[in-house]
């Protein structure tokens, strides 16, 4: 595929997914961004890869969501994404926002994990080098590490900015608390924490209580990962597990048995909702966690081009009745 094959920009941004600004801050990203923890690494397949990294883009998906241990093994995603960027999209930086993180353990030793500025650094150095990239436009901290103080993981974030290897930065499911004072010193430094990325579906709500809320006080943007439940809120799951699905991979996150009877009883009569809204699941399910506008983005995961292309037909539809809110909010 060649750069020539794109859609043209005016198409790509007028019949896209809509945009909407992260926070307080300028920067406006699309509803729906593209996440690479699976599908993307080296066991995976790259034509089908490369051909969803070209649909989201061609569809106004201009955000893409890695992090240095994406992929398997840990690495490869970025690794592939590089490649692709070099060879594909390099006229294309200035259109696309790429974030990644550190936080989880990345290599082995003292330096690989966790919270503090020699692993944060390092890891930023490397991902750099793996995509082929000058600077990212988000580093997050990709964890709360109790052992770091959280003066020095900010630190190092606000350094990244200063640097230029960094354009904004943000925190990963950092507990409200923690997230309160990492705005807080992040300020301070002069770098405002742009965005705090955390799990959020209709199996999982809990930040609605504080972490949601704390943002939109604070001015800080919010997108929500795995909004489809890894693929339970979709219809993949309802007459067993598919071989080539996420459960079924021995090095996929979601386990087999997560799939119990009694979420299959849920997801059913959730399909039954969304049937009747004239939607898929899946659509339901990002549209659900999209209704409201402090929820800047949704990061969906997607196997391939065909799963993409349902995805973001969800925005036609992200208004709820309340009794479809109370009947969803039962399955939950
Ligand atoms: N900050 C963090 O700690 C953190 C943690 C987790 C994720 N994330 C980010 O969030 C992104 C999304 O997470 P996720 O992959 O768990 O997201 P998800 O959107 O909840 O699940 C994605 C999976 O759902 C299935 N799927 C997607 N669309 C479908 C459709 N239309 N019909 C049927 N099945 C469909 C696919 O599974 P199959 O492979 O089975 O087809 C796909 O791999 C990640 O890539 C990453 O960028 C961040």
């Amino acid at each position: 595929m060649s750069k020539n094959n794109y859609t043209p920009a005016s198409d790509r941004y007028t019949n896209s997914v809509g945009y909407q600004k992260c926070g307080k801050s300028g920067l406006q990203l699309p509803r729906i961004s593209l996440g690479l923890w699976h599908n993307f690494g080296e066991v995976d397949d790259a034509d089908e890869a490369l051909k969803m990294i070209h649909f989201a883009f061609d569809h106004g998906i201009t955000h893409f969501d890695l992090a240095n241990n994406y992929g398997t093994p840990f690495g490869s995603a970025e690794k592939n994404f590089g490649k692709i960027m070099k060879d594909q999209f390099s006229s294309y930086r200035d259109e696309m926002i790429i974030s990644t993180k550190a936080g989880h353990e990345m290599w082995q030793g003292p330096y690989g994990d966790g919270g503090s500025r020699k692993y944060l650094i390092s890891s930023l150095d490397q991902s750099l080098h793996r995509m082929k990239l000058d600077y990212v436009d988000i580093f997050y901290s990709h964890r709360y590490d109790p052992e770091t103080p959280i003066e020095e993981t900010m630190g190092a974030l606000s350094d990244m900015v200063k640097q230029g290897k960094a354009l904004y930065v943000g925190i990963s499911k950092y507990p409200t608390e923690k997230a309160q004072e990492a705005y807080r010193i992040l300020r301070e430094n002069g770098t405002p924490c742009l965005i705090n990325q955390d799990k959020y579906n209709i199996f999982t709500r809990q930040i609605e209580q504080n972490v949601l809320p704390l943002a939109k006080e604070q001015g800080v943007g919010f997108i929500a990962f795995s909004p489809l439940a890894q693929g339970m809120l979709t219809d993949k799951y309802l007459n067993g597990i598919p071989e080539n699905s996420r459960a079924a991979h021995s090095y996929g996150f979601l386990q087999k048995n997560q799939i119990t009877p009694e979420v299959v009883s849920r997801i059913s009569k959730l399909n039954e909702i969304a049937f009747q809204r004239g939607q898929s699941l899946a659509q339901m399910a990002l549209a659900w966690c999209l209704r409201s506008s402090d929820v800047n983005s949704v990061i969906v995961g997607a196997s391939s081009v065909k799963q993409l292309q349902n995805n973001i037909d969800a925005i036609q539809n992200t208004e709820f009745s309340s009794d479809e809110m109370w009947r969803i909010g039962e399955l939950g």
